[in-house]
């Protein structure tokens, strides 16, 4: 409940200047965000390397609402994949990119997004790696999925998300389990309606569980998005059960988000994946952190009162 009113209230622009003025901000937003440049992302990205973890980027922004801002985050990303190429972070995918498509277009007019998100999948090729589309709200999913498909035929290794709030969740998985499709099963990070989404956690978890089933037991590549330690075990027992290699599938958790956890499933040989934010505008990211998770929150609303 606290969850959705939060997610929702992030609109309003007077809670914006609260959270981007409160004391506390800056120090929630250093665990969670890389830094505000590229060359914070491509050290940040060298460090998790370094630690045997694998990286995906993000180059924070969404609802971009004109042509050129859509150009400017497109080429963030081809400046970026160059930038981890000649660090030689991009081989065999070990640093590759995540990408909103609302950052680069997806409501401006058709076209837009799919002509700037082949520029980025040529990048990553030209760079050695891939591109995997994150999924945002509602009415961002059918175009997103629509977009991936069609691009996939020149970039079969574009992945796209699936949240596992949504009702539509498992149908999604059965349908992308294709033969070495990439696709990244999260909980979902969106207020939904109940129409179109889950709202109790246990029927999400629900979801995920059908999912991850239909993914692993699929021929898709199956990236497995969550911090939850249940999750993370069922994932391990059912890759024995369906004798999946370590390689056919990874483990992806947020950047800041249980660093021991995901060094400790590094060193079992099982591929992980870290999602690194960088950017300056990583006000609806840092809201979504706080919406997960009560503790952070309490700490926020404390910081906040004693500025008022
Ligand atoms: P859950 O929220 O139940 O958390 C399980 C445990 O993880 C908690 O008990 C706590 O220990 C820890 N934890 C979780 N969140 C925390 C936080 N903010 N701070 C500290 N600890 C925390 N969503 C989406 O809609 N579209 C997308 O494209 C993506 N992409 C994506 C990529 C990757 C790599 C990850 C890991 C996640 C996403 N998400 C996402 C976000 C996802 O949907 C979800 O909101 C968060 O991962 C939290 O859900 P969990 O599965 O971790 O479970």
């Amino acid at each position: 409940m606290l969850r959705r009113v939060l997610l929702a209230a992030s609109a309003s622009s007077r809670l914006r200047q609260l959270i981007t003025t409160a004391p506390a901000t800056r120090a929630i937003v250093d665990s969670y965000v890389a830094g505000e440049t590229g060359e914070d992302a491509v050290r940040v990205s060298r460090e998790l390397r370094a630690a045997g973890l694998l990286v995906t980027l993000d180059y924070l922004g969404e609802d971009t609402t004109d042509e050129a801002q859509a150009t400017a985050v497109t080429e963030e990303y081809v400046q970026l994949l160059g930038k981890l190429s000649a660090e030689g972070l991009t081989h065999g995918g070990a640093a590759e990119v995540s990408v909103k498509p609302t950052a680069v277009g997806l409501f401006l007019g058709p076209g837009i997004a799919a002509a700037n998100i082949a520029r980025i999948c040529a990048a990553a090729a030209e760079a050695g790696t891939t591109v995997t589309l994150d999924a945002e709200e509602y009415p961002a999913i059918e175009p997103t999925l629509q977009i991936a498909a069609k691009l996939r035929a020149e970039h079969p290794d574009l992945g796209c998300v699936v949240q596992a709030c949504l009702r539509r969740a498992e149908a999604d998985c059965r349908a992308l389990a294709a033969y070495g499709v990439r696709v990244r099963l999260c909980k979902g990070a969106y207020s939904e309606p109940d129409s179109v989404a889950f709202a109790a956690r246990r029927d999400v978890d629900l979801s995920y569980g059908r999912g991850l089933r239909a993914l692993m037991n699929g021929p898709g590549y199956p990236m497995l998005a969550t911090h939850d330690p249940r999750l993370i075990e069922i994932t391990g027992s059912l890759a024995r059960l369906t004798g999946r290699a370590p390689d056919s599938f990874e483990y992806q958790m947020l950047y800041g988000i249980r660093p021991a956890e995901q060094r400790r499933l590094a060193n079992t040989g099982a591929r992980m994946r870290v999602y690194v934010p960088y950017g300056g505008d990583w006000y609806a990211y840092l809201v979504r952190r706080l919406a997960e998770r009560p503790g952070n929150l309490a700490f926020f609303l404390r910081s906040l009162r004693s500025k008022g």
